[in-house]
């Protein structure tokens, strides 16, 4: 039997990727945080095409294009990016990145550049991919959609204590400004923006736990 292709959407810092990862090691499937892809091409512009003025040359950044290699490792249920043979899963989690992913995450040149390889990984099915546009472009014929929401508060402390996991200092406020920021570019943007599918199960998930959402998931994935 073919296993299932399942699509997560929604705002930032709902826990697409963590409660993912969880569901694919439940369902034996694999999982891939299509944010990674859009932060790795971004960590790479701040170090190849910056401006003198700390904007990112977006034209330098398209004509270098060709010159990255994206490579999936899989570790334990979970495709690892590597990008021109580095993993770059820390690096891309910096504050710095997150504030120039959307306006990266934007450009068609980058969008095209990453979506054939996002399909590529789904079509032999077995995966749940997590992200803004999974189920309204990437994976329109997905066997299951999910969309994510929870309020600004509750995401402002997911993020803030993610960050203070990883070691990474962060300012409340700001960490909140940026969410608010992205969320506003990514809605707004022209190609693939952040929408719920019309046929995604929507989940607001504020006063949920995230062994609740997970159940909450699955419980559809069975009845389905
Ligand atoms: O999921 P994460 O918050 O790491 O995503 C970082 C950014 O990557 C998002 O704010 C968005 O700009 C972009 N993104 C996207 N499409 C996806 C996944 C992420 O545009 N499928």
């Amino acid at each position: 039997m073919k296993k299932p292709v399942i699509a997560i959407d929604g705002y930032s810092s709902t826990g697409k990727s963590s409660i993912s990862k969880v569901i694919a090691d439940k369902l034996d499937i694999i999982h891939l945080d299509t944010g990674a892809l859009y932060r790795g091409i971004t960590w790479f512009a701040i170090q190849n095409c910056m401006n003198e003025d700390g904007s990112i040359d977006l034209q330098k950044l398209f004509s270098s294009l060709d010159q990255i290699e994206l490579e999936f490792r899989n570790n334990d249920n979970e495709l690892i990016l590597y990008l021109n043979h580095i993993d770059i899963s820390k690096q891309i989690r910096t504050t710095e990145v997150s504030d120039n992913v959307s306006i990266v995450a934007k450009q068609k040149e980058v969008r095209d550049f990453l979506l054939q390889s996002q399909r590529t990984l789904a079509e032999k099915g077995g995966i749940i991919m997590d992200g803004r546009d999974i189920g309204t472009v990437v994976l329109p014929n997905a066997d299951y959609k999910f969309f994510l929401t929870a309020s600004i508060d509750e995401r402002t402390n997911r993020r803030y204590f993610e960050l203070a996991g990883l070691g990474i200092e962060a300012d409340r406020e700001q960490v909140k400004q940026n969410l608010i920021d992205r969320d506003k570019i990514d809605s707004e943007r022209e190609i693939a923006p952040l929408k719920q599918a019309e046929d995604a199960i929507v989940i607001d998930n504020t006063s949920l736990t995230k062994e609740e959402t997970i159940d909450l998931i699955l419980s559809y994935i069975k009845k389905i």
